[in-house]
C-alpha cells in the first residue's frame, strides 16, 4: 500500500508558519490584507471564496470580499481593481475565475498590479516563473511542490510527467519541476501512447479534469502520484483524475481527493499574500 499524502496536515503546517510570521509582522505594525473579488454566483466559486476568507482568518490576515452581481460591466470591475491597486491595506488581489462570459479574464488580470497579483496569473509574473526569477509561485503548482517535498522525494534527475497543459496548472507545474532539475514531459489530449509515457514517471502530476482517468496501468510501481483533479464520479461524488482505489497499492505515495492538493492551493495563496505584504513594506 502506497503512503497517502495528507494535504490537510501539510497545509496546516504551512498555515501555522504563516500565522506566526503574520503575528510577528503585526507586532512591528504591518497588517496583511487580501482582497477577494467574485462576480456572479457560480456555486463552486462561492465555496472557494468562502474557504479563502476562512484561511485569511486562520492566519491573521484582513480579508476584503467584493461580491459583485453577474451583470457587472468591465468598466465597473476595472474601476474596483484600480481602487484595490491603490489601496495600501490591500497587499494581494484575487479575482475569482471563471468570470461571467461577457468579461474578459485577460483584460482584468492584466490590470492587477503585478506586485499584488497573488495568483501569479499576470503575464509579468508568468514570465518571471519562466525564467526562474519569481516572488509569487502559482498556487496549485506550488502546493504540488510542497506535497512532493513532504514525501522526502528528490526531484533532481527524476522522470516527471505532467498530464495537462493549462496556464494555471500544467505549464507552470512543468516549469517548477524543471527548476528543481526534474526531467519533465508534458502530456495532453493529443499525446500518443499516454499510458506508456505516464508509466515512465517517477513523479506523476495529473491535471486533466477527467474523473478517475488515470488507472493503475498508467503508473509506475512506487511512483509519487499527485492528483490535481476536482471531478465528480458517476454518483456525483467528488473525486480526482486518478482512480485512487486502483492506484493506491502500486504508487509509492499518492494524494487523495479531497484532502490532497486542494487544501495546499489555499495555503500557498496565503504564502503569496504574506510575501506580497513583505515586499510592499520593504521587508
Ligand atoms: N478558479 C479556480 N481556481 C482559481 C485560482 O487559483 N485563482 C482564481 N483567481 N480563480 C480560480
Amino acid at each position: 500500500m502506497g503512503k497517502i499524502i495528507d494535504g490537510k496536515a501539510v497545509s496546516a503546517q504551512v498555515k501555522e508558519r504563516i500565522r506566526q510570521e503574520t503575528a510577528a509582522l503585526k507586532e512591528q505594525g504591518t497588517q496583511v490584507g487580501l482582497a477577494v473579488v467574485i462576480v456572479g454566483d457560480d456555486p463552486a466559486s462561492k465555496v472557494y471564496v468562502r474557504n479563502k476568507k476562512r484561511a485569511c482568518e486562520e492566519v491573521g490576515f484582513d480579508s476584503y470580499e467584493y461580491a459583485l452581481p453577474a451583470e457587472t460591466t468591465e468598466e465597473e470591475l476595472l474601476s474596483l481593481v484600480k481602487k484595490l491597486n491603490a489601496d495600501d491595506k490591500v497587499n494581494g488581489i484575487l479575482v475569482q475565475l471563471p468570470l461571467p462570459a461577457h468579461l474578459d479574464d485577460k483584460v482584468i488580470i492584466n490590470n492587477i498590479l503585478p506586485e499584488k497579483d497573488v495568483d501569479a496569473f499576470h503575464p509579468i509574473n508568468v514570465g518571471r516563473i519562466m525564467i526562474g526569477d519569481y516572488s509569487f509561485l502559482p498556487c496549485t503548482p506550488a502546493g504540488v511542490m510542497e506535497l512532493i517535498a513532504s514525501t522526502g522525494t528528490q526531484i533532481e534527475g527524476k522522470e516527471c510527467v505532467v498530464i495537462g497543459r493549462s496556464n494555471i496548472v500544467g505549464k507552470p507545474q512543468a516549469m517548477l519541476l524543471l527548476h528543481s532539475n526534474g526531467t519533465v514531459t508534458v502530456c495532453h489530449s493529443r499525446t500518443k501512447n499516454l499510458k506508456e509515457v505516464a508509466s515512465r514517471a517517477d513523479i506523476l502530476v495529473a491535471a486533466v479534469g477527467k474523473a478517475k482517468m488515470i488507472t493503475a496501468d498508467y503508473i509506475k510501481e512506487g511512483a509519487v502520484v499527485i492528483d490535481v483533479g476536482m471531478d465528480r464520479d458517476e454518483n456525483g461524488k467528488l473525486c480526482g483524475d486518478v482512480d485512487f482505489e486502483s492506484c493506491k497499492d502500486k504508487a509509492g505515495y499518492i494524494t487523495p481527493v479531497p484532502g490532497g492538493v486542494g487544501p495546499m492551493t489555499i495555503a500557498m495563496l496565503m504564502q503569496n499574500t504574506l510575501t506580497a505584504a513583505k515586499i510592499q513594506n520593504g521587508l
